[in-house]
């Protein structure tokens, strides 16, 4: 059984105070979510150390959003993976499409970091997904066909049985527009299809989540599908009972 995960990205928003405040009105929720569910919560940089200090003994996880592709030195304003697992982190988001977009990602970088943070004992909570010219192409599964081959096709099975993958169709994040749980079914179905062409039985073990506008009203739908377990939230992680809402929808 592979796990189930709902995972919320904070991205750029909130102090310190209010984060430590959302953090603790998460913890205090998360014992109603059942223990086949797994929440992590992933806020900024500076928000790690106090963050981690308010979910102790809960039980979520702790994410950073971004990792460096080096191992440390003269690199000013990044963060290494092994600060990261210093911090608490046990997973980090990497590939998310506003680093593709503002700040020019590209596959190639990715490789360095996936595998920096894998080396670490860190989860990348790799994400893939089409921007909508793609998508009105019908060019979707070809680009995420090749971000997934790209990135994780360079790893070896013992690193790919680290990873999560998230899909996120770049359309439907922050827009309020969904996929449908038919588009995202078909979205994740190929993905796991091309896991398993280079990684065989493992592809059944990986956590494929769905992110874009994901929130209690349509989180059960989405997660009732065979192969989207759980999700990738933006917005509605924001607030604490919303993001519990979320988790036990499944
Ligand atoms: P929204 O849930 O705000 O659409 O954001 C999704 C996302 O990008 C999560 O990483």
């Amino acid at each position: 059984m592979r796990k189930k995960i709902v995972a919320g990205n904070w991205k750029m928003n909130t102090t310190v105070a209010e984060g430590v405040e959302l953090a603790k009105a998460v913890a205090a929720r998360s014992s109603e979510v059942p223990a086949s569910v797994k929440l992590i919560i992933a806020p900024p940089f500076t928000h790690l150390v106090p963050v981690g200090e308010a979910i102790k003994g809960t039980g979520i996880g702790l994410s950073a959003q971004n990792c460096a592709d080096k191992e440390k030195g003269a690199y000013t304003g990044e963060v290494a993976a092994d600060m990261l697992v210093s911090a608490g982190c046990g997973y980090t988001i990497l590939g998310h499409s506003e680093r593709r977009q503002y700040y020019g990602e590209t596959d190639a970088k990715l490789v360095e970091k996936v595998k920096i943070a894998t080396a670490h004992g860190l989860s990348p909570i790799f994400c893939v997904g089409e921007n909508l010219d793609e998508r009105e192409a019908g060019r979707h599964f070809e680009v995420v066909t090749e971000q997934v081959k790209n990135v994780l096709y360079t790893l070896s099975a013992e690193d790919m049985a680290k990873v999560i993958i998230a899909y996120e169709p770049v359309w439907a994040i922050g827009t309020g527009k969904t996929a449908t749980a038919e588009q995202a079914q078909e979205i994740h179905a190929c993905i796991r299809k091309v896991v398993a062409d280079k990684f065989g039985d493992l592809a059944g073990e990986i956590t494929i989540l769905y992110g874009g506008s994901c929130k209690p009203s349509n989180a059960k739908e989405l997660f009732a599908c065979p192969d989207i377990d759980g999700g990738l939230i933006g917005g509605a992680a924001l607030k604490a009972d919303d993001f519990i809402a979320i988790a036990l929808s499944f």
